[in-house]
C-alpha cells in the first residue's frame, strides 16, 4: 500500500465531484463549500464547465460554476460536454462536439489547473496529497493511465503512484458498497518472515446491510450498480466469496463496462422536441438556464421561458407527454444495456443492485430502472428511498436510532450522486 492520503477526482462530463481519503482508515468524504461549486444541496457538484475570455489580455480562463453562468460570445467561448472527446476516437472526437482530441486536452488541462488552484487555495493542507482520476471503461479506448497521469501532472496535481487512472463502474460500485468506509491493518509480525504489510480489512469496509452474507459464510456474494451519467452508463459488478474457503475474500472479483449512453443523448432529443426559437434560446445561454430548466421539465412541470423578449411556455400538455415517452424509451435503453452487460458475463444472479448519478435523480428514469432491479435482484438498495434505512434494517444492517436514520438518509443523497469519487478515494485500489 503506497498513498495513506488520496484525492479522487471523478471528471464528470456534466459535474465533477472530489473526495478525499485523509488516512489509512479514515472515511473517504466529498468536498463541499468550494466558490466553483453550485449553492445548497448541490454544494459538491462543480459543473465541468470552462470558459476562455480572450477579451482582455492575458486571456483568462473559467472553470465551474462561474464558466456553467456565462454566456458564450465574441471574445469568449465556453465548453460543456468536451469529456466525450477526450474518450473518443479523433474521428469521433470532432463528430461529438466539434472539438479535436487535442482541443478537449487543453481544456481538461485547464479545468483540472483551475481546479487545483481552488482546492489548494480553500484547503492548503490538501495541497500535497496524491491525485486519481476516474475515466470510463470503454471497449474502444485504451487504458489511460499514462496520459492521465501527464494531465494530472501538467495541471500542476500530484498524480498518485501505483495507479493514476481509475476507471468509473468500479470506483461506483465500491463506493456505493463501501459508503467511503476504510479499513486497514497490519498482521503480527511471524517468526522468519520479513515485516509484514499492511493489508484491507473488506469486510469491515462493507455496509453493514451486505456484510451479513460473510457472518452467513455463503458461497459468495454479488452486487450490481448502473450509473446513469450525462456521458455514459457505467455497469460495476462485484462478486465477494463470502465462503471462507480461502483467504482471498478481500480480493473481490470485479467485471465493469461504460456504455455511451447518457443524459446527454436524452437532452438532445428532449431539446428536439421544443420549439426551435426555444432551442436556440437554451443553445446559445448559460449552461446553468438549461440546468435548472430541465429538471423541471424532466419533473412534468411546465415552465415560462422568455425568448427574445416573448413569454413561451414550455413542457405543458402534450410537450409534456412526449417528454415523459422520450424518458420511458431512454429508460428501456438502459435496462436493455444492463441486461446485455449481465448475459454478456454470464452473471445469472444479482445479490444486491442499485441505481446511481444524476440518471437516478430523474424520478420516471428512477422508477423504471428500480423496478427492472426488482424484477432480477434478491435486493435493491434504492438509494433515493426514503424508506432506505428500514430495508437496511430488514437486510441486517442493525436499528437505526432517529439520528442515524437521519444520518444515513443524508449520505444516501450524498452518495447516489458522488459514488465513484468516494469509492475512488478507497484504500481498495492501494
Ligand atoms: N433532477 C434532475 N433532473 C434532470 N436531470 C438531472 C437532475 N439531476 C441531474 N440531472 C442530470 O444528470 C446529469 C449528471 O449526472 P452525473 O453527475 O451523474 O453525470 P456525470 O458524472 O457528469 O457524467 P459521466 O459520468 O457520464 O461523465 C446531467 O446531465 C444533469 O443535468
Ligand atoms: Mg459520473
Amino acid at each position: 500500500m503506497v498513498n495513506e492520503r488520496l484525492l479522487c477526482i471523478d471528471l464528470g462530463s456534466a459535474y465533477t465531484k472530489v473526495a478525499v481519503r485523509q488516512g489509512w482508515s479514515s472515511k473517504a468524504e466529498v468536498l463541499r463549500g468550494l466558490p466553483a461549486f453550485s449553492s445548497g444541496e448541490d454544494s459538491m457538484l462543480i459543473p465541468t464547465v470552462v470558459a476562455l475570455d480572450e477579451r482582455k489580455s492575458p486571456p483568462r480562463w473559467i472553470v465551474g460554476a462561474a464558466a456553467a453562468g456565462t454566456t458564450g460570445g465574441v471574445g469568449i467561448q465556453v465548453f460543456s460536454d468536451w469529456k466525450r472527446s477526450l474518450f473518443a476516437t479523433e474521428a469521433g472526437a470532432i463528430a461529438n462536439s466539434g472539438l479535436t482530441r487535442k482541443s478537449a486536452l487543453k481544456i481538461a488541462g485547464a479545468f483540472l489547473r483551475e481546479l487545483r488552484g481552488i482546492v489548494h487555495k480553500e484547503k492548503p493542507e490538501l495541497a500535497d496529497v496524491p491525485v486519481r482520476l476516474t475515466v470510463p471503461q470503454l471497449d474502444d479506448v485504451q487504458p489511460p493511465d499514462e496520459w492521465i497521469s501527464a494531465l494530472l501532472d501538467g495541471a500542476g496535481w500530484r498524480p498518485a503512484r501505483n495507479r493514476a487512472a481509475l476507471t468509473e463502474p468500479e470506483t461506483n460500485a465500491l463506493g456505493v458498497f463501501s459508503r467511503g468506509l476504510n479499513v486497514t491493518w497490519i498482521p503480527p509480525q511471524q517468526d522468519h518472515r520479513g515485516p509484514p504489510s499492511r493489508q484491507i480489512n473488506m469486510q469491515r469496509m462493507l455496509d453493514p446491510r451486505l456484510a451479513r452474507p460473510f457472518r452467513h459464510m455463503r458461497e459468495g456474494f454479488a452486487v450490481l450498480t448502473t450509473d446513469v451519467g450525462a456521458f455514459t452508463t457505467d455497469f460495476g459488478y462485484i462478486w465477494f466469496d463470502s465462503s471462507f474457503r480461502d483467504d482471498r475474500w478481500s480480493e473481490p472479483v470485479v467485471r465493469q463496462r461504460s456504455v455511451r449512453l447518457g443524459i446527454h443523448e436524452l437532452d438532445a432529443a428532449v431539446l428536439d422536441l421544443l420549439e426551435p426559437a426555444v432551442q436556440r434560446h437554451f443553445k446559445a445561454g448559460p449552461r446553468v438556464e438549461w440546468e435548472r430548466r430541465k429538471r423541471e421539465l424532466y419533473a412534468g412541470n411546465s415552465q415560462r421561458v422568455s425568448v427574445n423578449g416573448r413569454v413561451m411556455e414550455i413542457g405543458a400538455d402534450f410537450e409534456a407527454e412526449s417528454i415523459r415517452d422520450q424518458i420511458k424509451q431512454f429508460a428501456d435503453r438502459i435496462v436493455r444495456a444492463r441486461d446485455r452487460f449481465c448475459s454478456a458475463l454470464g452473471i445469472t444472479a444479482v445479490d444486491a443492485e442499485a441505481v446511481t448519478g444524476g440518471g437516478a435523480a430523474i424520478e420516471t428514469l428512477r422508477a423504471r430502472i428500480v423496478g427492472h432491479a426488482e424484477a432480477h435482484a434478491r435486493t435493491v438498495i434504492d438509494l433515493r428511498s426514503s424508506a432506505e434505512p428500514e430495508h437496511a434494517t430488514a437486510a441486517g444492517a442493525g436499528k437505526f436510532t432517529e439520528a442515524k436514520r437521519d444520518r444515513r438518509l443524508s449520505e444516501n443523497a450524498e452518495l447516489v450522486r458522488t459514488a465513484s469519487a468516494i469509492g475512488g478515494a478507497s484504500v481498495f485500489f492501494e
